[in-house]
């Protein structure tokens, strides 16, 4: 189907298995007008290669669907998507689609949603609000396991015995929260395992750079592992060593969260060592939701992609392969 219908609308596909009689012999068959869906997308902004993939995605299946798309780049303000789920809210939209810069503060906002009968899909960031019905479904990654997942290489790299410097992502989002308790799990039995420094970097590269950086001259030598919630900190984390005159991925170990191609690129010259994927490819799962909501099919509370993990061994191989 070309573009997602609401409910009560005949496609043109329909309309082609129409009997003669029933269209009416001789006549041509009456225009039928096919209403497109209204979606308003409130995206947290452009802090990542990966969010600018996510976005990409979206765009392309909004495209390819024939939806009227209003899409607002939050420019990493939580105010900014807020005033853009409001004005969705004014210009009736048919459903609101958020992915939230941050987990709390939406309450008030999407009260407003559900008086206007608007549904509300969270995309990549989940929030954490008393009325589970202020939504209708969270579609993205578990990012509690990425942070396992991320911990269960470090245990295994380094035998339980480093010091590690965690970058941070964006203070109060949902990625960085669970990124960093997962990660914080999966270490905890193993006292030789310390985190010396936390900080966040925003999700940004410049910012990874800069806290590397800072990290760098507090702690010189003392450094084996660098955790980065995302490829672009980390990336920049990679800059900031090897400016320092040190070899990253070999002096300094270095993971991080996405599994970007830029993060392939950089584990094929042997500078990152891992990256744990958080696929941002949402276009089709996130309209194939909207379309099923406003079907008024039933959606599960929470779909959850399913992540994997790739280190060196393995980044040769599949560079090509990598969609973002
Ligand atoms: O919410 C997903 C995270 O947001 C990605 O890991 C990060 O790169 C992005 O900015």
């Amino acid at each position: 189907m070309a573009g997602l219908l609401i409910a009560g609308v005949i496609s043109l596909g329909v309309l082609g298995v129409m009997s003669a009689s029933a269209a009416g012999v001789g006549e041509e068959p009456p225009a039928v007008e096919k209403k497109k869906i209204k979606v308003g997308f409130a995206q947290t902004g452009a802090e990542s290669g990966w969010r600018i993939a996510h976005t990409k995605s979206m765009k392309a299946e909004a495209k390819k669907r024939g939806v009227d798309f209003r899409f607002v780049d939050g420019r990493n303000e939580q105010a900014n998507q807020i005033a853009a789920i409001r004005s969705f809210v004014a210009q009736r939209v048919d459903i609101i689609i958020l992915s939230p810069i941050v987990e709390t503060g939406w309450e008030p906002v999407l009260k407003e949603a559900k008086r206007a009968k608007i549904p509300v899909i969270l995309l990549d960031r989940g929030v954490k609000v008393k009325d589970p019905d202020l939504y209708v479904c969270f579609i993205g990654s578990d990012f509690v396991e990425e942070g396992k997942m991320a911990g269960n290489w470090v245990v295994k790299k380094t035998k339980g015995k480093a010091n590690i410097v965690e970058l941070q992502g964006t203070p109060g989002s949902a990625p960085a929260h669970d990124r960093r308790s997962g990660f914080a799990e999966a270490i905890k039995k193993h006292p030789g395992l310390k985190i010396i420094a936390s900080q966040s970097g925003d999700f940004r590269r410049r910012n990874g750079k800069e806290v590397m950086e800072a990290m760098l001259k507090k702690y010189p030598k003392e450094i084996d592992v660098v955790y980065a919630h995302n490829d672009d900190m980390a990336l920049g984390a990679i800059q900031a060593i090897e400016e320092a005159g040190m070899k990253p991925g070999v002096d300094i170990l270095l993971i991080s969260v996405d599994a970007l191609k830029v993060a392939f690129e950089a584990m094929v010259e042997g500078k990152l060592n891992c990256t744990v994927e958080c696929s941002p490819l949402f276009g089709p799962a996130a309209f194939d939701a909207a379309e099923k909501v406003l079907a008024g099919k039933k959606m599960p509370k929470a779909l959850y992609n399913k992540d994997e993990i790739y280190d060196q061994s393995v980044a040769k191989k599949l560079i090509d392969s990598r969609q973002y």
